[in-house]
């Protein structure tokens, strides 16, 4: 049978790498399997919020969080993140960043307060109740940087400790960030979101896809670590290449180049000695992804050198395997792959707690939570 056929894959990752198998095409390419990772996965975790900026005195900016429409707001000290759909019939309320006191639908002119709840909704005196206010999301803060979540599986603060660490082991402070919009790009890319962070996971494919990136980091001496939520891989720098010098910690001692988080489900946290590059990689429908790259800078002299420099040539080098890849998962003959032990835990690390979230395998040992 082709993989496409099947209505309803599921599929167990066996715990032991060496014997673990990938999983199964339709994992990809079944349209039904989409929408539940959009419900399961996406839902469940949180992600950067792109467009707000604690440091503008705008007040009110619409975002959106795995697909959904959403606006940050701010009064005084208070932030919260709000469902961006009017609950009378659906209308987007607002559409650029403002100033305002109000949210007023641009539809029929119900208003809401900036807490979400309904302050005056013509015709309907009488007839509204407590779920005619706005849904408010979860929202997280580290620094300057704000992240939302619909219905998030983890608390912020457990989700973003592991990036915390590493901070303060290197004596690093996100507050000192500059945000820098030069560096903003999006990338769509027809193939699925899962197919780029699996890239991402894996450092095995360093020395095939990334001549230039290669020549920077002592891929001897890569390290990586599974997180209860993610992953952080460690690229250790060559002499003469800038790099952090962390005196507590596991990597206390040792040279790095990079940390390279990933969090579940779709943010990726790249701390270089220049700043903090994050992209988050969005759904885009069945097939299609966008990645949004946006950096923040400690010290722009080092911008375009060591393993934070040459991004873009690194980036279009693991776009094009992704897009390889996604081709390759249309033939009726890829069935299941393996995972190298030494090169490919990280990425069966993600496949577990995948094939957990969807059903598909009971949860996870105590020793990842
Ligand atoms: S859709 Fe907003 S008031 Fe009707
Ligand atoms: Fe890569």
């Amino acid at each position: 049978m082709n993989a496409t056929e099947d209505p309803n894959p599921s599929f167990e990752i066996d715990a032991d790498v060496r014997l673990a198998r990938t999983p199964p095409a339709s994992l990809y390419t079944d349209r039904g399997t989409h929408a539940r990772i959009r419900e399961r996965v996406l839902a469940s975790g949180w992600s950067l919020l792109l467009e707000p900026d604690p440091h503008s005195a705008l007040d009110v900016v619409p975002c959106s969080v795995a697909g959904e429409p959403t606006v940050w707001v701010r009064r005084g000290a208070e932030e919260r993140l709000l469902s961006n759909v009017c609950t009378h019939r659906a209308a987007l309320l607002v559409d650029a960043p403002c100033n305002v006191d109000v949210l007023r639908c641009p539809y029929h002119g119900r208003r809401f307060r900036l807490d979400g709840s309904v302050l005056t909704a013509p015709g309907f005196d009488g007839a509204l109740g407590p779920e005619d206010a706005l849904p408010s999301l979860a929202l997280g803060a580290a620094g300057i940087l704000r992240f939302g979540a619909v219905a998030p599986r983890v608390p912020f603060a457990e989700w973003w400790a592991p990036v915390d660490e590493a901070l303060r082991d290197s004596g690093l402070e996100l507050a000192a960030l500059v945000r820098d919009s030069t560096g903003d790009i999006d990338y769509p890319i027809e193939a699925p979101w899962l197919l780029y962070l699996e890239n991402y996971l894996e450092a095995f494919h360093i020395p095939f896809v990334h001549p230039e990136l290669s020549k920077t980091l002592a891929l001897e001496d890569y390290a990586h670590a599974l997180l209860p939520h993610g992953t952080l891989q460690v690229g250790v720098a060559r002499e003469g290449q800038p790099a952090f010098e962390p005196t507590t910690g596991r990597y206390a001692g040792q040279r790095v180049g990079a940390w390279w988080f990933w969090l579940w489900p779709a943010t990726l946290v790249n701390i270089y000695p220049w700043g903090v590059s994050m992209n988050r990689i969005d759904d885009a429908g069945f097939g299609r992804s966008v990645v949004r790259y946006r950096a923040w800078i400690w010290d722009a002299s080092l911008r375009n050198v060591g393993a934070g420099g040459a991004l873009d040539v690194v980036e279009a080098q693991d776009q094009s395997v992704a897009l390889r890849a996604w081709a390759g998962l249309q033939s009726a003959l890829y069935r299941r792959g393996r995972y190298s032990p030494t090169q490919e835990s990280g990425l069966h690390h993600f496949h577990r707690m995948l094939a957990v979230a969807l059903g598909s395998s009971r949860p996870l040992g105590v020793e990842l939570r």
